[in-house]
């Protein structure tokens, strides 16, 4: 297993629509087992493979943050949002917004289908942090970002400190 490096907005790559994943072999058993440690390591409750720069419909995703919480690791590949019911305002964050805490708007509950690593397909229904994270890292492999879910305000603003970030980043380099 190793850590990935995870990447920061405004890296394009994290706008590509992701492919699905055809084979259910070593490689992905691989992908997915990089994507946990990579996620615990950072830490964070979700990653999807864009964001480690694979674009394959693949996220995990461990909602279980408390110290004496045992791990919930979830596997999500080819994933398919079948359900979206009520409405909540939470605030997220992610792994490729390093330092940004926005309030987006999901779906209060979702019912998912997706296969695990095995190829063994699944359906969940999930509410509360599990469905929020389900439905962030299913933008991922659409492109989509935390961002485009806020105000044009707010988006300009994260997106300049962003830009800001990646530039003092470049200039420590
Ligand atoms: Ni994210």
């Amino acid at each position: 297993m190793a850590v990935r490096t995870i990447l920061h907005y405004p890296d394009e790559r994290l706008r590509k629509v992701a492919e699905p994943v055809t084979d259910f072999d070593a490689e992905l058993a691989r992908l997915v087992d990089d994507m946990a440690e990579t996620m615990y390591a950072a830490p964070g409750v979700g990653l999807a493979a864009p964001q480690i720069g694979v674009s394959r419909r693949v996220f995990v995703i461990d909602v279980a943050t408390g110290d004496d919480e045992p791990s919930d690791l979830r596997v999500f590949v080819n994933p398919e949002i079948l359900e979206r019911v009520g409405e909540v305002q939470n605030e997220e964050g992610c792994l490729s917004f390093p330092g940004v805490h926005e309030d987006v708007k999901r779906a209060e509950r979702v019912r998912v289908r997706a296969c695990d690593q095995h190829g063994q397909s699944f359906e969940l229904e999930a509410e509360a942090l599990l469905a929020i994270a389900i439905q962030h890292e299913n933008d991922h492999l659409d492109g989509k970002l935390m961002v485009d879910h806020l105000s044009l305000l707010r988006r300009r603003l994260v997106h300049r400190a962003m830009v800001k970030r990646a530039a003092a980043v470049d200039a420590a380099e």
